[in-house]
């Protein structure tokens, strides 16, 4: 959550701010604000609400300051207020801070600083570092670096900083301490941000700094340096980034975008990883599925754990079906924010598996440390070997993880995830496949079958999306105004279908959604169930179609208006379904790929009717860094 930004170099720093903050704003949009240093002070200004509001405040101030620092706030201490909003300045107003994550022990610091008499102007945990060094400034004479050098170590939690002084106008400083914070190199200029999405426009070299690291940025250059002072030499890498990623090319809103762009996800996934030299009729003695992982990494994985949050988890529960039932591995999904704190006994040779579309998700990182250091205490056989499935891999899981699966979705910016979790899905069956070949848990001619049906979904993909949206945005129209309640039902693959259609209708549209196992409506949340409240069957023929089909029927006895997503035919879907989204036809596998989309154009629509923020939705942020 929250993004910073800072700038310091020989163009105006303003403008480049407030543009970095734009491309930073899904991170949180409760406040923003910036600072910059001419003529020996400091420039403050901050705004409640969206970036627009600072943006405007802005135009009327003149400001030709070279260094800033930037922040978009999502509120963790302290209400969204324009005083809570950062940066966040010391008493004699010389030293800005931006913070990106939780200061955990800011109370006993606070105590401790109103105790020698200094006033506080805001409820948030940051504001104790600007504090802080100034003390330090003012006891001795250091430099701004030696002050912040000071200051970490009072410092507990998760945190990125960003650092100015009004009588050090030629020094940025920056700390990282588990919270994402990347470095920009140009030409005699220097950038720092959240994540690179602030720093493409101006320039592709890159350098993310890494925990327990801190760096001084000068027009000259940028010195990194351990917390405990000493110097490090490390070199930017050269990013492969295509910048009509963070743009909305035409589209209304970013997440219609991502769901267009789906098709392609999984073209790309599928040229990835599958082996082009793999013919069934040759009978290869190599894997179909081109992972480059070693025999080391597959030897002995008797269990797999899975940790992820949100609709990350959502694609884990595929996973888990997918491992189980192709690759025959018993594998378990837990929340990863609960498993930090009720970890399973260890079991040895276990692959941990962490999902996440951002890559710094605080619980899925956490509790993916927790795991690695509390097996690196026992045998050998128990130690973790740890693989994250992202498209984020310069990401904090990205460095935490020996293994990565790139899931080839390239940044998301829509708060509600739609590629990543097409991709994520697409990455499960990659590893599933891999194994099961690897296991002979499967024949080599159903491995084959089922590789054949992947290479079919990114045309069924664009089916769904050039037949299907303007019939579902007709019906999304008859949920605007009086809908209240959503069910969404599904069973076996297709369950965390059903989860996951409701968190999309949830979270962008602020209708209150459920989704059930199809079979456990009647032990309870049938009770629900009028003709107000719509249930979603997702009933794809297969295994428990014919179950969900009788699930469905339950809830029309109970008056609820019954939408089907389904790849029967018409006469045989309008037996059983009000309204149908129809997909094609595709083996029960691999159904959830198909299945997910009508259920996020119709989420999508009912938002965009309702004219709400479709991409930046109330009280979420897309990268939740916060515990
Ligand atoms: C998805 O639509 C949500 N915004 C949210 O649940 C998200 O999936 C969750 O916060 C996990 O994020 P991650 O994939 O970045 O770890």
């Amino acid at each position: 959550m929250c993004g910073i930004v800072g700038y310091i170099g020989t163009q105006e720093a303003k403008e480049i701010l407030i543009s970095g903050l734009e491309r930073l704003e899904y991170r949180g949009y409760d406040s923003a604000g910036i600072a910059t240093v001419s003529e020996g002070r400091l420039n403050c200004v901050k705004a409640k609400g969206k970036l627009y509001n600072l943006r405007e405040k802005l135009e009327q101030t003149v400001d030709n300051a070279q260094i800033g620092i930037g922040h978009t706030r999502w509120a963790t201490h302290g209400k969204p207020e324009v005083h809570n909003a950062h940066p966040h300045l010391d008493s004699y107003l010389k030293v800005a801070v931006v913070q990106n994550g939780i200061i955990e022990n800011y109370r006993e610091l606070r105590e401790e600083l109103k105790s020698k008499g200094i006033g506080f102007n805001s409820e948030t945990d940051t504001e104790v570092i600007p504090h802080l060094i100034s003390q330090y400034l003012a006891d001795s004479n250091i430099s701004l670096l030696e002050a912040v050098q000071k200051t970490i170590p009072h410092l507990e939690g998760a945190f990125a900083i960003a650092v100015i002084s009004a009588d050090n106008p030629y020094e940025l400083i920056v700390a990282r301490q588990q919270a994402p914070l990347t470095l920009g190199f140009g030409q005699g200029e220097f950038f720092c941000a959240s994540d690179i999405t602030a720093l493409v426009p101006h320039t592709h070299a890159v350098l993310t700094l890494e925990n327990g690291e801190m760096a001084r940025l000068t027009p000259l250059g940028v010195e990194i340096y351990t917390f405990a002072g000493e110097r490090v030499s490390r070199f930017p890498r050269t990013l492969d980034w295509n910048p009509g990623q963070v743009e909305k090319q035409g589209f209304r809103h970013y997440m219609r975008k991502e769901i267009y762009e789906q098709p392609g996800v999984v073209r790309s996934s599928l040229e990835t990883y599958l082996n082009p030299n793999w013919k069934l009729e040759e009978n290869p003695d190599f894997s179909p599925i081109n992972l480059g992982f070693s025999e080391q990494l597959y030897d002995n994985i008797d269990f797999i754990q899975i940790l992820a949050c949100g609709t990350s988890w959502h694609a884990s529960l595929i996973g888990k079906y997918l491992l189980e039932q192709v690759a025959g591995v018993i594998t378990s999904v837990d929340y990863a924010s609960e498993y930090r704190y009720s970890p399973k006994p260890v079991i040895p040779h276990t692959l941990i598996v962490g999902v996440t579309q951002s890559g710094e998700t605080a619980d899925t990182i956490a509790a993916l440390e927790m795991e690695k250091a509390r097996r690196e205490k026992l045998d050998s056989k128990y130690h973790a070997k740890l693989l994250a499935i992202t498209n984020r891999t310069e990401s904090t899981i990205g460095q935490l993880c020996d293994r990565i699966i790139d899931t080839q979705a390239g940044i998301e910016i829509g708060v509600a995830a739609t590629k990543t979790f097409v991709a994520q899905v697409m990455g499960f069956y990659f590893l599933a496949l891999d194994l099961a070949y690897r296991r002979r848990s499967l024949s080599n001619e159903r491995i084959d079958s089922i590789i054949t049906g992947l290479r079919s979904l990114p045309d069924k993909m664009e089916k769904i999306l050039e037949t299907q949206e303007d019939a579902i945005e007709e019906l999304a129209h008859e949920f605007v105004k009086e809908t209240e309640d959503f069910i969404f039902v599904g069973r076996g693959i297709n369950f965390p279908i059903a989860l996951e259609g409701a968190l999309k209708l949830k979270e962008i549209s602020y209708i209150h959604a459920e989704g059930y196992p199809a079979g456990e409506m009647k032990h309870g949340p049938i009770a629900l169930l009028d003709s107000e409240v719509p249930v979603v069957a997702i009933a794809m023929p297969g295994s428990v179609y014919e179950k969900v089909i009788s699930n469905a029927q339950e809830a029309k006895a109970r008056d609820a208006r019954l939408i089907g997503v389904t790849s029967v035919n018409a006469e045989e879907a309008g037996l059983t379904f009000d309204d149908v989204l129809n997909v094609p036809e595709v083996e029960e596998l691999l159904s959830p790929i198909l299945a997910v989309i009508p259920l996020q154009l119709l989420s999508y629509h009912i938002a965009a009717i309702k004219g709400l923020d479709v991409d930046q939705p109330r009280n979420l942020a897309k990268s939740v860094t916060v515990e």
